[in-house]
């Protein structure tokens, strides 16, 4: 794993329900540290499957008690180029699994737009958004209490995909990024506002990640142009990987 300061804490399961379960009781935790200490948690949520199950299991911490649901407000990091009732939404899939579940009030949800006709304009709209809604500590980057983050296999993190131009931003939040292998653009935060979160939580579970991230902790990372993942560097805040044996074994093999 490469030294210095903005390295992850790794904490390896046996499998991907225990990662989830790990994973559900450290968002359940910085969600009632925020809200009891500054009122409020800003917290984003990630796409594709992976935690799919991770918003069943918080689901049923529906109560406030449990929770302090109602103090939660929810953004995400990237969403798809489709509707939000498409089946492919991330909004969509963290509706069904999680927000229909827990007592968030609407006006706290504040999904991305990926299908807008300019998506561009949407990307800048939503910058405006987290710029009203998320405190700063620096009077310039909102602060997300958590930042929940997942990985592809090509090392990709929300829509920051290899060899894209996003990855360079150093000024936006949030952008349309031209995906040349989906043939699509897609809203994504950038590093300068995931970079700002006081927790970055990333699950990453199964064998088909084990490559990446065998180079993500190893002493020379592939680039961020490469290994988009490796742009994760919270700047001080937590940084929390969670795998799965599986996902684990590459960089297990090559630490032994
Ligand atoms: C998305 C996500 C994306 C996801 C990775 C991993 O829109 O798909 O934001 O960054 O976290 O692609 O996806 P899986 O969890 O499906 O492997």
């Amino acid at each position: 794993m490469p030294e210095g300061p903005n390295q992850p804490t790794v904490l390896i399961e046996c499998d991907a329900e225990a990662a989830t379960a790990r994973a559900a009781e450290m968002v359940q935790s910085v969600i009632c540290e925020a809200a009891a200490g500054r009122g409020t948690c800003c917290m984003a949520l990630a796409g594709g499957t992976t935690p799919h199950d991770l918003y069943q299991q918080l689901a049923h911490t529906g109560t406030d008690e449990q929770v302090p649901w109602s103090r939660v407000q929810i953004f995400f990091g990237d969403e798809r180029d489709v509707p939000l009732d498409h089946v492919e939404s991330n909004y969509n899939m963290a509706q069904r699994t999680l927000l229909d579940h827990v007592p968030v009030p609407p006006s706290q949800i504040h999904p991305m737009r990926g299908d807008a006709d300019d998506i561009d304009a949407a990307a800048a709209e939503y910058e405006a958004t987290l710029r009203r809604m998320v405190p700063s500590e620096d009077g310039n980057l909102p602060r997300f209490d958590l930042l929940l983050l997942g990985m592809g296999g090509d090392g990709h993190t929300a829509s920051l995909f290899p060899r894209t131009p996003a990855l360079a931003e150093t000024e936006r939040l949030v952008l349309a990024n031209p995906v040349r292998v989906l043939g699509r653009k897609r809203i994504t935060m950038t590093f300068p506002l995931i970079n700002a979160a006081r927790n970055v939580l990333m699950l990453v579970t199964g064998e088909d990640k084990a490559d990446a991230i065998g180079s993500l902790l190893s002493p020379s990372p592939r680039p961020v142009e490469d290994l988009p993942a490796a742009g994760v560097k919270p700047t001080d805040g937590k940084w929390i990987l969670i795998l799965d044996a599986p996902a684990a074994r590459q960089w297990r093999r090559s630490a032994e």
